[in-house]
């Protein structure tokens, strides 16, 4: 009885803490970000929460969630302006006709993603996925973002601009297409 309340205890405060659709209970233990980027170890309560916990098939068929210290007006501003264009014409891949903002340098986008081992197991994370907005010149072909990917415990499993083989192919394959979104896709919890 004590254990079921309890249990009972901690759902209804992750379900405070954290928005989730309809069965997602977040994942006991949370993730320790990498040290040297900036991200406090309180960034959950720190920061705003961007996107509720949603599916991304995209992020490896992972539930995901985004913080972030400084992107929201223009993480808001791009989803917005994207959404209103899918709405009206379709997703064509083609922003041209959109005015989205870029991030300012310092922005820091924290990804979240948690996965279950069976279905109806709760969620446990993952990795974290990290974009660091870098100073004017550290990668100018590709909007300056640094791309890091930690584990759970903090440790860097990838790290680097977009123009490196190894970032290219691990993350610049998808994000160099909403690079009019300034690489950020932005479309975290929104229409799925
Ligand atoms: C298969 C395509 C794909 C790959 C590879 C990929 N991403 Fe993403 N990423 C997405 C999509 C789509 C979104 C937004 C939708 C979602 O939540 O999945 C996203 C969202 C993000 C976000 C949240 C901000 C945003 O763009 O909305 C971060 C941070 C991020 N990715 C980092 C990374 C990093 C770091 C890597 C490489 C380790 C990576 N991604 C590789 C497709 C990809």
């Amino acid at each position: 009885m004590r254990a079921v309340l309890s249990r009972c205890t901690f759902l209804a405060l992750c379900c405070i803490a954290l928005p989730a659709p309809a069965g997602e209970a977040p994942a006991r233990q949370g993730f320790a970000p990498p040290s040297g980027l900036g991200i406090p170890a309180d960034y959950r309560s720190r920061w705003p929460q961007l996107a509720p916990l949603s599916f991304s098939g995209m992020h490896w068929n992972q539930s995901v969630t985004v913080f972030s210290n400084a992107g929201q007006a223009p993480y808001r501003h791009n989803q917005d302006l994207w959404w209103e264009q899918e709405q009206n014409s379709g997703w064509s891949g083609d922003d041209s006709g959109g005015a989205f903002q870029n991030y300012a340098p310092g922005t820091v986008l924290v990804k979240e993603g948690f996965m279950r081992a069976k279905p109806g197991a709760m969620l446990h994370p993952t990795f974290l996925s990290i974009m660091v907005k870098r100073e004017k010149g550290f990668d100018p072909e590709y909007g300056d973002w640094e791309y890091i990917q930690s584990s759970p415990q903090g440790k860097v499993l990838l790290r680097g601009a977009l123009s490196a083989p190894g970032i290219s192919t691990a993350c610049g394959n998808c994000h160099t297409n909403v690079a009019d979104r300034d690489y950020v896709f932005s479309t975290t919890g929104k229409g799925g």
